[in-house]
């Protein structure tokens, strides 16, 4: 999984803007937003890849902190913003103590994490009570004539696009078939009350392309 992502952390960037149609900045945007960060938060951005939606978390005003498990994403995120506090771990064994956060989050990651049930758990356990969890992931277009449109898109169209702008198209292939794969809203919404999430609910973004579940720790 991280050799898959350094062969694409050179141009990753570029390609997820050009593959969403830009729609990638206003889910980022979302996203923060459903964090309610205050200027006094600390938030911990698990599978930040470069550092991207890390950036994003930190125009709150909140500590951001960013942690990924390839190091090849990781050094294009220093390169490109060296300011950003991006650490290298695994999502299933977080470096920090219990309850340092006051919000965890993750975007576009969570598929990537190959138990995720577990991951959930630990984010839980990094969070304070009260704290607060935001999932941004792909998930299921709710309107079935849209949903076989945005799966054409997805198995066919966005492969071919990878093959110009990416620099590794197989990893596209793998996204299509592993967003295909993914559990739609309500399913992601029951492993994360398993995984000790309390008050979890979700709203759609883009027709339901993306989700975002937001849960309190209890
Ligand atoms: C699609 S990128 C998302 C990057 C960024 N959050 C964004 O919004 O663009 C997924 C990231 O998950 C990371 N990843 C996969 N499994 C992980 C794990 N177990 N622990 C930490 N990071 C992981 C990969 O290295 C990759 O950088």
């Amino acid at each position: 999984m991280a050799a898959m992502f350094d062969g694409v952390a050179p141009r990753y960037d570029r390609t997820n803007t050009v593959l969403s149609f830009g729609q990638d900045r206003s889910w980022r945007r979302t996203t923060r937003a459903a964090l309610r960060l205050r200027p006094t938060d600390r938030c911990l951005d698990v599978a930040a890849g470069t550092g991207v939606s890390t950036e994003e978390l930190a125009r709150s005003g909140a500590f951001a902190v960013g942690l990924d498990l390839s190091f090849g994403m990781l050094s294009v995120g220093r390169r490109v913003r060296p300011t950003m506090p991006l650490v290298a771990g695994d999502a299933l064994a977080l470096p920090f103590a219990d309850a340092s956060f006051d919000a965890v989050t993750i975007s576009f990651g969570l598929r990537n994490v190959t138990d995720v049930r577990a991951g959930l758990a630990e984010m839980a356990r990094v969070t304070r009570s009260g704290g607060r969890i935001v999932v941004c992931e792909f998930s299921a277009p709710t309107s079935p004539a849209f949903r076989r449109v945005y799966l054409g898109y997805l198995m066919r169209a966005l492969p071919a696009v990878a093959k110009r702008v990416s620099a590794n198209p197989d990893a596209y292939v793998y996204l299509a078939e592993s967003i295909r794969a993914w559990p739609d809203q309500a399913g992601l919404a029951a492993v994360m009350q398993d995984a000790g999430w309390g008050r979890v609910g979700w709203r759609n973004l883009t027709g339901g392309i993306v989700a975002l579940h937001r849960a309190v720790k209890p």
